[in-house]
């Protein structure tokens, strides 16, 4: 009887704590439509959590679609706390870098006080815009994006800006997840690459969480290469 009262309290706990999760997502994204601005610092703390990196994103999963090799260079955009960044890391060890790059400052430094903190030499943190990259044309193998690129108020343009910097065969991967307020449909995503001239290589993932790979798409000639 006690247990099957618990199991009733814990059942309605979860229930409120979904509706106040939905409500939250609702307000944020309202918000969001008239008041772009980038997350907070302290709050790329919460978004990283074990829960998230356990069941719902899994950083090595993550990290296996992105087809990366030992050697390559990575550019991750808003790399928040880093444990993607950290698995990237390891994938493209030794000779290859990740360039973990963000606008604000205090995720740079908490995340260069990490990466010191744990002896790894491999990741480059940075002060860098999307918008406009400090990378030369064509220079690195992929480009990663998690929870990131709707949050950015052109993600076109960044896009136009990941397509300059990748190599030839390179690969911009976008993870999305739905419990981020500025959570962009599959299809939303798909038609900013496709504006940005970048075309679909792999798709994974769910609506709930998803995960695609572009690849430069020929410009018309009028346009160059
Ligand atoms: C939602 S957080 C990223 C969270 C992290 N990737 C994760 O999944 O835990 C988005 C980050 O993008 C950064 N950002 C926003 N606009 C940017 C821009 N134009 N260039 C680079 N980073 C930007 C923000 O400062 C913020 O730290």
């Amino acid at each position: 009887m006690r247990i099957l009262l618990w199991l009733l309290i814990l059942q309605w706990l979860l229930i409120i704590f979904v509706m106040l999760l939905f409500i939250m997502c609702v307000v944020v994204r309202i918000i969001r439509h008239y008041w772009h601005f980038p997350i907070p610092g302290p709050l790329t703390r919460v978004i990283d959590n074990p829960i998230r990196r356990r069941f719902i994103q899994k950083p090595g999963l993550l990290a296996e679609r992105m087809h990366l090799e030992p050697g390559m260079s990575v550019v991750e955009i808003g790399p928040g706390k880093g444990s993607y960044t950290l698995t990237i890391a390891e994938r493209v060890a030794p000779e290859g870098r990740v360039f973990a790059v963000d606008i604000q400052e205090e995720v740079i430094e908490r995340l260069k006080q990490r990466v010191e903190r744990e002896g790894i030499t491999n990741i480059e943190p940075m002060i860098d815009n999307a918008h406009s990259f400090s990378f030369e044309d064509e220079s690195v193998d992929r480009i990663v994006a998690i929870a990131c690129l709707p949050e950015i108020p052109d993600p076109v343009g960044v896009l136009r800006e990941c397509r300059r910097i990748l190599k030839l065969d390179g690969l911009v991967s976008l993870c999305e997840l739905a419990i981020d307020p500025d959570y962009p449909r599959r299809k939303t995503t798909k038609r900013w690459a496709a504006e940005a001239g970048l075309e679909l290589r792999h798709e994974y993932g769910s609506w709930f969480v998803y995960q695609l790979n572009f690849g430069k798409a020929p410009l018309p000639q009028s346009e160059g290469s």
